[in-house]
């Protein structure tokens, strides 16, 4: 039976809420051995991973010129430095003379880079300024002064991109999300205000695909039926892309009474920075009343730019699919990143690494919708760049009720997946995204992208 759940029927078709057309992507049952073989492993760093445009970070952390970030995807360490001229420009985290990183830190602001080994100086711009006791180099080895090698970088709705071989389509064209979709939130306005990256004890595709449906929402995590719905919205997008609008503030249709404004639904109205006491109608209208107050509060703060949302955004989640590696929560308030990131040596691993970004609005209620997790006491002015905490394995990383039970959840399909007697995932029409995830992965691996 098709799915065609619609979170607003009538949305009009060219709007970014509108249903989109189902797209074909077969009924295979892939083989099991992409989520463990270390063949397969290889293949993707040979033929993904160079290959596609990487999400780096966020522009919130190279403001001003001189600031940098590093990035890691497998052995790779990529160094993104804010231009004197305002743009943008990546390299990779290695000197020239003996290979050793130039930039120790995962942030900073530097007017160059000095190498720690025997302090070769770099400019931001990646050209070699010093040798150290040059005199001592015969001519001809550095006579073309070795700089910086330079990898493509590109930004877009205050994310950061890098393409490692060079080669992709331009990015514009490469992200499959209509005009404006992400561009609405703004997220170059907001502020890293936590970023955490574990160690999952499974495949990152196992990752992506548990976090590309809410199917499994009423069996792992119960809690969320008195307060989202789990039949989502499921929409495809070119080149791997897609999303799931996951509607919040209502109970889910499997549960029976339909009418009590109970716990649940009181928490997510003071949540959205409204009284609950204030509201007298049935749980069917609390996700109305909470995009009406919303709408108004925006207008009494002055936050223009909500008038680019239809009301759905105010209250749900429009989690967003960056292939082949990304998630992104979005939200009016703030963004919750999620990256998948490959172990480099080891398919049975990956790192699960989120940044919650949020716009600092002067006002006590005003802030990011519990589901992020975001720990009591969280700085959120963004007044300084929070340090990523990271937590080995079998360390907890306080990351909500909801995300702890993904980490087990995660670990077991991890386990299962590469059991003799499990023979590939059989998705159902909830599971679309996924689906549409591996056939686009598919294609660059055989080539036909
Ligand atoms: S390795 Fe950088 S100066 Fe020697
Ligand atoms: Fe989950």
């Amino acid at each position: 039976m098709p799915y065609t759940y619609a979170v607003n029927p009538n949305a009009p078709a060219d709007s970014l809420e509108a249903k989109r057309q189902a797209v074909d992507n077969g009924l295979d049952v892939p083989d099991p051995v992409r989520y463990y073989a270390e063949d397969f492993m290889r293949r993707e760093w040979a033929q993904l991973w160079p290959r596609v445009w990487l999400l780096a970070g966020v522009t919130a952390d190279v403001r001003e010129p001189g600031d940098y970030f590093t990035f890691e995807i497998g052995h790779e360490s990529v160094l993104i430095v804010r231009q004197d001229d305002g743009s943008l420009r990546a390299f990779y985290n290695v000197c020239s003379h003996r290979g050793n990183r130039v930039a120790l830190n995962d942030f900073g602001s530097v007017s160059d880079f000095t190498c720690a080994f025997h302090g070769w100086r770099f400019g931001c711009n990646g050209s070699l300024k010093t040798i150290t006791d040059e005199a001592t180099f015969p001519p001809a080895l550095v006579a073309h002064r070795p700089g910086l090698t330079e990898i493509r970088c590109d930004t877009h709705a205050g994310l950061v991109f890098v393409n490692l071989d060079g080669k992709a389509a331009p990015l514009t064209d490469w992200i499959g999300l209509p005009k404006g979709y992400l561009e609405n939130y703004r997220i170059d306005e907001m502020n890293p205000v936590r970023h955490v990256r574990t160690v999952w004890n499974a495949n990152w595709k196992v990752g992506v695909d548990s976090f590309y449906e809410t199917y499994h929402l009423p069996h792992i995590h119960p809690q969320t039926q008195t307060v989202m719905e789990d039949f989502s919205q499921y929409d495809l997008y070119p080149n791997g892309f897609s999303r799931m609008i996951v509607p919040l503030c209502v109970k889910s249709h499997r549960v029976t009474d339909q009418q009590s404004v109970d716990a649940g639904l009181r928490f997510m109205m003071q949540d959205a920075g409204m009284d609950p006491d204030s509201y007298h109608g049935s749980a069917s209208g609390v996700r109305e009343a909470v995009q009406r107050s919303k709408r108004e509060r925006a207008k009494r703060l002055g936050l223009s730019h909500y008038d680019n949302f239809v009301d759905g955004q105010l209250t749900d989640s429009w989690a967003t699919g960056l292939f082949p590696n990304v998630q992104i929560g979005c939200h009016p308030e703030g963004v919750f990143i999620m990256r998948f990131l490959p172990h480099p040596d080891d398919p049975k691993k990956f790192y699960y690494d989120n940044i919650t970004m949020f716009r600092h609005v002067d006002d006590p209620n005003y802030f990011v919708p519990a589901w992020m997790g975001l720990p009591k006491g969280t700085d959120i002015t963004g007044a300084t760049r929070p340090p990523i905490e990271r937590f080995g394995e079998g360390q907890s990383a306080d990351l909500g009720e909801v995300l702890n039970q993904d980490v087990e959840l995660v670990h077991a399909v991890g386990a299962g997946s590469r059991s003799r007697g499990f023979r590939g995932p059989i998705w159902s029409e909830q599971e679309c995204r996924i689906r549409h995830f591996h056939r686009e992965l598919d294609r660059y691996l055989s080539n036909e992208k």
